[in-house]
């Protein structure tokens, strides 16, 4: 396991993401570091128009992807990454594959190697959508693949669905078309992110994504337990594209001026040492009583799953009631999202 760690952060250096510089077809997608502002703008109008359309079951969305067929490889839990873009897929008429049992039950079982295994996949499939523990690891299907075009007659891509620790670039995209959708967007607004920020993902990848958009006046507030903060990288990518940062331990310094509230689970299965995890586990919780102090037109988004972070079960009923609690409109954003990624890699709009 350390080996494969240490050989998947190596890709980090060793496969450079190309740039969607207007262009997603053949793409592969492993950083949010690869979208323009732009590129957003390209991706999102088509992410509205297949939101209608499948609002209105239109049929002709089937032939978009439909001579197109995509495989979900998995080797971390998930439960909206996957069924969502196994969904996006499938509504736009392409069909998709998966090891029958789960990826434990594939030659991973054997002793297969990550290249082994995406190899294979690449070889079924036209895109191949990969979640994975160690950081790095979309990199070293991306390298691969492009070895691999030279041997076979299609050019598949690779859309990462989260690397362990590091980034998930997909969830920030539909992150922020929620943010589009129900704030017009990051430009103004006071973004506050709560929780485990040194292990989660999709924060680094928001941050970032909205790091790209380099607006001036937007404001990210860092909210975490001492030993959970942002990493440090990405604290001075943000400086360097202009967004004004700020870090504190303590939630009511920048509740009342929030406009977005991002809540975060703390990443249990990233410890090492089960009493860090229990130490700091209940340290930032979210209950109707602490959204009595935000502000009335704001947003609380979570990325989903949620535990012991969002309350009891009653407090969590109850804050599902709270029209500022946009989980679930951002749930489902996350399919139209991952359809127009989808469509826009293999080149289908
Ligand atoms: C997140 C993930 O897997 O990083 N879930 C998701 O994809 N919606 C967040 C988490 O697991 O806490």
């Amino acid at each position: 396991m350390q080996d494969q760690a240490r050989e998947s952060r190596q890709f980090l250096h060793r496969y450079t993401p190309p740039p969607i510089d207007g262009s997603f077809r053949g793409k592969h997608i492993v950083t949010v570091e690869q979208f323009s502002r732009s590129d957003l703008r390209t991706l999102f109008d088509v992410v509205f128009d297949f939101r209608s359309r499948v609002t209105n079951h239109d049929r002709s969305l089937l032939d978009i992807c439909g001579s197109h067929v995509m495989a979900s490889l998995f080797y971390e839990a998930s439960t909206r990454t996957d069924m969502s873009f196994q969904a996006a897929m499938r509504r736009l008429g392409g069909r998709v594959v998966s090891a029958s049992n789960g990826v434990q039950f594939s030659s991973v079982y054997k002793g297969e190697d990550l290249a082994d295994s995406v190899r294979a996949a690449a070889c079924y499939a036209d895109v191949i959508v990969l979640r994975h523990p160690e950081v790095g690891s979309s990199y070293q299907a991306a390298y691969y693949l492009d070895q691999l075009q030279a041997r076979v007659t299609r050019q598949p891509v690779v859309i990462s669905g989260g690397d362990g620790v590091g980034e998930h670039p997909s969830q920030a995209l539909l992150d922020l078309f929620t943010l589009v959708d129900l704030k017009g967007g990051a430009a103004g607004q006071t973004i506050t992110m709560v929780g485990d920020l040194r292990n989660g993902r999709t924060v680094h990848s928001l941050a970032k994504l909205i790091g790209k958009l380099e607006t001036r006046n937007t404001t990210l507030c860092f909210v975490s337990p001492a030993a959970l903060p942002m990493p440090e990288n990405i604290i001075s990518y943000l400086k360097t594209h202009h967004i004004n940062v700020h870090e504190t331990g303590d939630l009511q310094e920048v509740l009342g001026q929030s406009d977005v509230i991002y809540w975060t689970r703390v990443q249990e299965e990233r410890f090492e040492n089960r009493a860090e995890y229990e130490a700091i586990r209940n340290d930032f919780i979210m209950t109707p009583e602490v959204m009595r102090d935000a502000k009335p037109d704001c947003i609380l988004m979570h990325p989903l799953p949620r535990k012991n972070e969002m309350g009891t079960p009653e407090q969590r009923d109850a804050l599902d009631l709270d029209p500022r609690a946009a989980y679930f409109r951002q749930m489902e954003n996350g399919m139209f999202v991952r359809m127009a990624l989808l469509a826009s890699v293999l080149g289908a709009v």
